[in-house]
């Protein structure tokens, strides 16, 4: 079987190739470098160095090896730069998934779209389901959810063109951390909280998310590539058990031995995320590894 994964040298993508890899799929990575790293590819993966912007590079990908799934994952991330660099956010993650979707239908490849739990935006109303609304703020206050609603775009357009005849499942990935996660100054926070000294935590660290480990979303990607679904099926890879993020920073400085400070809130930053999980069970997937065994794993 013939993968194209497109952001393969980012953290859940350079997991995803590594996997694929490993079961004998002939799989090519179309990624611009901009924030993954060549290093991270498997060598038994074609690396495409490219923009999925550029159709070009689409072409260059799929030439020797036409794709029987596309995984598209390349986007624009880190919570700092949805809001530093807005725009580059939209043109990417929109314009880059309409070449995806373009491009799936006309090799006939399905294709799964990596949106994120961000696509609801402000939502209160918790857990996160697929019938839940998306709220988000007017954007005069802030660009944040440049991302929350690429995503969303990204969605509208993966739903029409199911609508079309297309093949597409949407994946919402949430909180995933584990191996590869950037840190520094626009990565994500279980990386930070790891590297930094003292540790951060943003606003009053009150608000809540559900961090889910690399490995068990691997397994759940797999499947909502390999299964056969109803166009269109949209799961969130996420685990329930939900944690401050003033006491994840309070379990990582006990073990690292380091003070926490706090600084400004994130723009626009929900106060809780919690996913529903109840349409994995089409793909029999829950989140297996527990915060605390995710943790010291890494550590
Ligand atoms: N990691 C998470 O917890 C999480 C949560 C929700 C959604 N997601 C989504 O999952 C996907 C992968 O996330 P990640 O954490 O691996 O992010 P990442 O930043 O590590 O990976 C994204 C990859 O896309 C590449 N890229 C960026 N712009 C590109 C362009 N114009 N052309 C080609 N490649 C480009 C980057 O170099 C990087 O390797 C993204 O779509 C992200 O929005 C991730």
């Amino acid at each position: 079987m013939n993968v194209l994964v497109t952001g393969g040298a980012g953290f859940l993508g350079s997991h995803l190739v590594d996997r694929l890899v490993e079961r004998g799929n002939d799989v090519v990575v179309l990624d611009d470098l901009s924030r993954g790293e060549e290093s991270h590819v498997s060598k038994s993966a074609k690396l495409i160095h490219g923009d999925v912007r550029v159709l070009e590079d689409w072409e260059l990908a799929i030439k020797s090896n036409p794709p029987d799934i596309i995984h598209h994952l390349a986007a624009i991330n880190g919570t700092n730069r949805f809001h530093n660099e807005a725009d580059l956010v939209v043109d990417v993650n929109v314009n880059g998934t309409i070449n995806a979707i373009n491009i799936a239908k006309r090799t006939g490849a399905r294709m799964v779209f990596y949106s994120s739990p961000e696509a609801f935006g402000e939502q209160h109303n918790m857990p996160l389901s697929n019938s839940s609304n998306s709220v988000f703020s007017p954007p005069f206050k802030h660009q944040r959810h440049s991302y929350g609603v690429s995503k969303y775009l990204g969605e509208i357009l993966c739903q029409f063109a199911v609508r079309n005849g297309s093949d597409v499942r949407i994946v919402r990935p949430c909180n995933v951390y584990g191996p590869r996660l950037k840190g520094g100054i626009n990565g994500q926070v279980v990386s930070k909280m790891l590297e930094s000294d003292p540790i951060m935590v943003h606003g009053d660290g009150l608000q809540t998310r559900c961090m889910t480990w690399v490995g068990d979303v691997i397994d759940g990607m797999l499947r909502v590539g390999d299964y056969d679904l109803p166009p269109g099926s949209t799961f969130n890879l996420g685990s329930t058990e939900e944690i401050s993020m003033l006491d994840l920073a309070k379990i990582i400085s006990k073990k690292r031995s380091i003070e926490i400070e706090f600084c400004e809130p994130y723009h626009g930053d929900s106060k809780r995320r919690l996913p529903d999980v109840e349409n994995n069970n089409l793909i029999g997937w829950l989140a297996e590894t527990s915060l605390h065994v995710g943790i010291n794993q890494l550590l």
